[in-house]
């Protein structure tokens, strides 16, 4: 049974959390799309000057489609989707708005057997949640070995800044940067982010996504997670390569991210190319398939039936994703 934290209020620095979209007059998530998302990383941010990726004028790949439009109705979301969702963007630059409630379930109680957790204190969004549960199944359905060891999840960003100190202590404030980002621009503070390890004979080992366990890291997108920080995506995430650093963004998104090896930041740029009345996204996945637009600002056009989510980009907009197949 799923233990929710909702209702303890955040002062400061505090954490914990109830989101969002239930906030939204209700409309959100009225289907099911299928979801999946600890500490210390040790390894940190980018470059005060990491640049936005904008507007990628490359044509359009072939599996987009045209949007007719029909069966939607425009509806004002409030200010809260563009902040809220498990599409949103967290980076140095752009700031998670931590909201007054925000609903996270302890993985000690949640976990499936098979996998270890560092301690009774690691939380994660509930999406996030049920996708890790899903994505360790798998592999050890897929004769992984019960090493994996979560040691990291939801982070508050008093906690945030002493992982940065003490970082910054023991390596250096330059690595620090690279491997640890400002409070207020960590995603661990969404809930939708683990940090995994490896746990043999009682000893520690650091994750590097490789061997056995490169599984995980290949397949991760079939589950709704993303390997968030990886070499070569530097100059745009302002994080080194962090092998055991995943995001849940869903199934259909990661999937569509892996596809086209894209960093969350290029991926939210990129989808500002499917507006509602242009062409929109088509993702087909190991969930089916799925249609999404974007929306700048919070008033968009909502499916009137069906399954779909609107997540917020954290900058100036919402995108709906809708399933159709
Ligand atoms: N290690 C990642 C970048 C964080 O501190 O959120
Ligand atoms: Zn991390």
């Amino acid at each position: 049974m799923r233990k929710s934290y909702r209702g303890r209020r955040r002062r400061g620095l505090h954490p914990i959390v109830l989101i969002v979209p239930l906030a939204l007059a209700g409309v959100f998530f009225l289907g099911q799309m299928r979801n999946r998302a600890p500490a210390g990383d040790s390894p940190a941010p980018p470059p005060a000057d990491t640049p936005a990726v904008q507007g990628d004028q490359s044509p359009l790949p072939e599996h987009t489609s045209t949007n007719s439009g029909a069966g939607c109705t425009l509806t004002e979301l409030g200010e809260e989707a563009i902040y809220t969702g498990n599409l949103i963007l967290v980076n140095n630059q752009i700031f998670y708005r931590f909201p007054e409630e925000q609903e996270l379930v302890n993985i000690y109680e949640e976990k499936i057997s098979g996998y270890y957790v560092r301690d009774m204190e690691v939380f994660l969004a509930p999406a996030a949640m049920e996708a890790l549960n899903r994505l360790l199944a798998a592999f050890l359905e897929n004769g992984g070995s019960e090493t994996i060891n979560v040691v990291a999840g939801y982070r508050d960003a008093e906690f945030q800044q002493h992982l940065f100190d003490q970082s910054a202590q023991r390596n250096g404030e330059e690595h620090a940067k690279k491997y640890v980002a400002q409070p207020g621009g960590s995603e661990h503070h969404t809930g939708l982010v683990v940090d995994l390890s490896v746990l043999k004979n009682g000893v520690s080992q650091d994750y590097d996504g490789t061997g056995e366990y490169a599984w995980i890291n290949e397949n991760c997108q079939d589950y709704g997670w993303v390997v968030r920080y990886e070499s070569g995506k530097e100059e745009l995430t302002g994080i080194w390569d962090e092998p055991w650093h995943f995001r849940y963004v869903g199934v259909p998104h990661a999937t569509e991210m892996a596809r086209q090896g894209m960093c969350l930041e290029e991926y939210m740029e990129y989808l500002r190319r499917f507006p509602f009345d242009g062409e929109h996204l088509t993702i087909r996945c190991a969930d089916g398939t799925y249609e999404a637009w974007y929306t700048r600002g919070t008033r968009a056009y909502l499916p009137d039936s069906g399954e779909y989510e609107v997540s917020g980009n954290n900058v100036d907009g919402v995108i709906v994703t809708r399933k159709v197949g």
